[in-house]
């Protein structure tokens, strides 16, 4: 079997990792990593492969940043003929970002059959492009394997077959689990962050880069107020995503001297960081299950999720925008230490679980 297995941005590079490792136990398969380019930047990307031990991609399409129409079209003018030369069997796509998008459509549109990792979520609004991109994705992929229940009763809904819908855990929280054990080896002085740990005091960790949370000054200043009312107390350290640090400068936000400005994290300083934090506060759709698989509070600035299972069970508290609620949200939070539970089958094992499947297909 042939597979293509498709990165782009951030978010997918620690879902590819651990379904590419399990892949090599199975010998009839042969599982080629595809990235788009969506993200390029060494912290935006080329970090993540060298700590999440993925190999070189085998096509690397440099398609770049541009508005969702170019990016989209750039990205898929390019695996078109990634997939008329290797006519794969199928095409794995994760998550929500453009790639996941362009790259099922080019396949399907080229006969390959297209296998969703992360399917069936659903924030139910159609102001977010990933949104758009989980619902189209959904509706023309094969397979679905999904990570909560919630995508399992919003997959039936929309009419798919039952017999295509796998409830197989979170190959994010495969990833996690992977990396919290490795960590356990490493000196914590050989992480770049240690000093501003260490020097702390118990802190907070912050990220946002939601257009709907940053493009617009009125809601980026509610939040900026109530990360300046937290940082009297609290240490924030905020690594900025590039598109976040551009409309700080184009707003003129003014932030605490306490929170500690950080680029762009790799992956194995974020969670040095995050995992010990009193809470984290982010508008990520990872981090509020990667918090929720290791029990840390977690305040989601934004008004809905696509993820309950985090707020039903997990640690999470969606707070929303206005500045009076992420305050009541970070002191909600803390209630909900120690009475959280972590969703079923996020345990490690889903990327084992997907090539199960995808092998009992016969594939
Ligand atoms: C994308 C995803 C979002 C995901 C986020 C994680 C879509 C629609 N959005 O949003 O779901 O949560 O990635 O980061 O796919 N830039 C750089 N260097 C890079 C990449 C981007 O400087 O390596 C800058 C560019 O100015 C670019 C901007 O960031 O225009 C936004 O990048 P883009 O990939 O379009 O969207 P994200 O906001 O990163």
């Amino acid at each position: 079997m042939n597979v293509l297995l498709i990165a782009g941005a951030r978010p997918n590079f620690m879902k590819i990792a651990p379904i590419y490792r399990a892949s090599l136990s199975y010998k009839n398969v042969v599982c080629s990593i595809v990235h788009t380019g969506q993200h390029y930047d060494k912290e935006m990307s080329g970090t993540f492969f060298e700590e999440l031990e993925i190999p070189q991609p085998r096509y690397a399409l440099n398609v770049g940043s541009g508005s969702h129409a170019t990016q989209t079209a750039g990205i898929m003018v390019a695996f078109e003929e990634v997939c008329r030369r290797e006519a794969p069997d199928l095409v794995l796509v994760v998550g929500d970002v453009n790639s996941t998008l362009a790259c099922s459509i080019v396949a399907k549109k080229c006969g390959i059959s297209v296998a969703h990792v992360e399917a069936g979520l659903r924030s139910f609004d159609l102001s977010m492009p990933e949104e758009i991109n989980r619902m189209v994705t959904d509706a023309i992929s094969d397979s679905f394997f999904v990570t909560e229940e919630s995508g399992v009763a919003n997959l039936l809904r929309e009419g798919k077959q039952k017999d295509r819908i796998h409830a197989v855990g979170h190959v994010m929280v495969d990833n996690l689990l992977h990396q919290v054990k490795r960590m356990e080896g490493i000196e914590p002085s050989c992480f770049e962050t240690y000093r501003l740990k260490e020097a702390a005091g118990p802190y907070l960790f912050l990220t946002l880069h939601r257009p709907s949370n940053v493009d617009s000054k009125e809601v980026f200043g509610g939040i900026a107020r109530a990360i300046n009312e937290l940082a009297a107390q609290r240490t924030v350290f905020f690594p900025v995503h590039p598109r976040t640090r551009n409309m700080m400068s184009v707003h003129g936000t003014e932030l605490s001297d306490r929170v500690i400005l950080l680029p762009p994290l790799g992956y194995r300083d974020a969670l040095f960081l995050w995992k010990d934090a009193e809470v984290v506060l982010t508008d990520s759709g990872g981090l509020q299950e990667e918090t929720t698989a290791l029990g840390v509070p977690c305040v989601t600035i934004r008004e809905n999720t696509e993820r309950p299972i985090t707020v039903e069970i997990g640690t999470n508290v969606l707070a929303g925008t206005a500045p009076e609620r992420i305050l009541a949200g970070y002191r909600q939070s803390l209630e909900k230490r120690g009475r959280a539970r972590v969703p079923q089958l996020w345990d490690g094992r889903a990327a084992e679980r997907i090539w199960q499947v995808l092998a009992g297909e016969g594939r």
